[in-house]
């Protein structure tokens, strides 16, 4: 039960990031769409419940089962990616606020762009769990995200469509 549950949250952490990149993309592919819309609104509290699930999904499929420093301390290949995936979710979310905005200025978007890394980590954790659909769907969306940027890039000679950030 405890590690369907695990399951269940980070499946439920996959489409929330899932959700964050996709106005990017929709962006930078000129897709324009209500959804889209909404989503790009509510990025940032998107981008929290992601993280909050994932931490659930990890206290439940990991912090809760160990019973050793050691054990907590072995990781399988895909735990590790999993591990590297939420370590980068962190930066996000703690900097998900107006204040860290305001303060981190440019810096801010710098930031930001580390889940340009993550997706390669989650794609790899769910990946080495076993291939599935959700192994699919994050590849489709990873797969997106380069076309998205290579057509952006090549539309405007700049990664982030002539803006200086
Ligand atoms: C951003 C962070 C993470 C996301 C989005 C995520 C997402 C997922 C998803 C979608 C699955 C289901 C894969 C499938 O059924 O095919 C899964 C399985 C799993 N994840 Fe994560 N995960 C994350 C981080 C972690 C971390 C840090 C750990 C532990 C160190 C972890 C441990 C596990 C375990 C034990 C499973 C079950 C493997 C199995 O069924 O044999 N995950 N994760």
């Amino acid at each position: 039960m405890v590690q369907f549950l695990g399951n269940t949250f980070g499946k439920l952490a996959l489409l929330t990031y899932v959700a964050t990149l996709l106005p990017g993309i929709g962006n930078r592919l000129g897709i324009k769409n209500k959804i889209l819309v909404l989503l790009k609104i509510y990025r940032r509290e998107v981008g929290i419940s992601m993280y909050l699930l994932a931490l659930i999904h990890v206290t439940l499929e990991k912090l809760l089962i160990i019973t050793s420093v050691k054990e907590l301390l072995t990781l399988l290949p895909f735990e590790i990616m999993g591990t590297l995936a939420i370590l980068i979710c962190f930066f996000l979310f703690i900097t998900s606020n107006t204040v860290s905005m305001v303060w981190l200025k440019l810096n801010w978007y710098r930031i930001h762009r580390l889940t340009y890394i993550g997706m390669f980590f989650i794609f790899l954790h769910v990946a080495l769990v076993k291939l599935s659909i959700w192994t699919l769907l994050m590849g489709f969306v990873l797969m997106l995200q380069l076309i998205s940027l290579i057509v952006i890039y090549r539309r405007t000679d700049s990664f982030t469509g002539g803006r200086p950030i």
